[in-house]
């Protein structure tokens, strides 16, 4: 983890059980707060997520802790085939995706050795216990040649936004989530960025894992971003 906010936070099983407990209470009103803390901006986020792609109509692509199945919509319009995964029930079960949706962790993914044309994931990376082995999982499901695309949110570069975005991000987010839905879980975003290694070690892990031509895009002047890769030819990960 990245820095001393990072003390206090859970790691292993109990970032899990943590994880799966926050997503359970806000999953009723995670697609409406989302939309109001991002000012909508979140929508064209995943546009671009599933642009970056790359894939044609008809591609199977696994979206990793697909929560209410935003992004498995968006691929689903875009005429790709998605398949959700996720570990909170609660999500799930508010999720409207016409895609099939697993519960199960990401981590291990019930799924055969290169059995997607690619792999996307929303707002995850700081979520998961451990992004070596999320980026293993996603060598090992993705077919040779195929293609990721990872967005997560970002804590801009420059002081000003940096400052702007610290107080949006440490009161007005947890406000509004006290307000709306569960105000735990929206302090919790804030200090969820201190999981997120620097951008230079994510694209070498990925690279680790079995992805080549990585690409680190800051977006909405660096409060998001987004990684994309192509799965590399050679065998990764653990066999099916
Ligand atoms: C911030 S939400 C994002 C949901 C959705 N991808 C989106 O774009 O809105 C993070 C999700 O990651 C899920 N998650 C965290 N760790 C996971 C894991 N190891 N396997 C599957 N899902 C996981 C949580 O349950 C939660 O639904």
């Amino acid at each position: 983890m990245t820095d001393g906010r990072a003390a206090s936070l859970p790691t292993g099983e109990a970032k899990v059980q943590a994880v799966r407990q926050m997503f359970d209470a806000i999953a009723g009103r995670y697609e409406l707060v989302n939309g109001i803390v991002s000012f909508g901006m979140d929508r064209g986020w995943r546009r671009h997520c599933v642009d970056a792609l790359g894939l044609p109509a008809g591609s199977r692509v696994l979206d990793a802790a697909c929560g209410t199945g935003d992004l498995c919509r968006e691929l689903a319009g875009r005429g790709l085939r998605p398949v959700g995964v996720d570990l909170s029930e609660g999500m799930l079960s508010h999720a409207s995706s016409p895609a099939p949706l697993v519960l199960a962790d990401a981590l291990a993914a019930p799924f055969r050795a290169a059995s997607f044309d690619g792999a996307v994931s929303g707002f995850a990376l700081r979520n998961v216990t451990d992004l070596g082995v999320l980026f293993q999982e996603l060598a090992r499901v993705t077919r040779p040649g195929g293609r990721i695309s990872l967005l997560d949110l970002a804590q801009p570069e420059a002081a000003l936004l940096r400052f702007g975005h610290r107080l949006w991000s440490n009161y007005a987010v947890p406000f509004v989530g006290s307000v709306l839905s569960d105000q735990a879980a929206y302090h919790y975003l804030p200090r969820s960025f201190a999981y997120l290694p620097p951008a230079p070690e994510v694209v070498e892990q990925l690279e680790g894992a079995g992805f080549a031509a990585v690409e680190h895009e800051l977006l909405s002047g660096g409060i998001s971003q987004l990684y994309i890769a192509t799965r590399r030819p050679e065998p990764v990960g653990r066999a099916s």
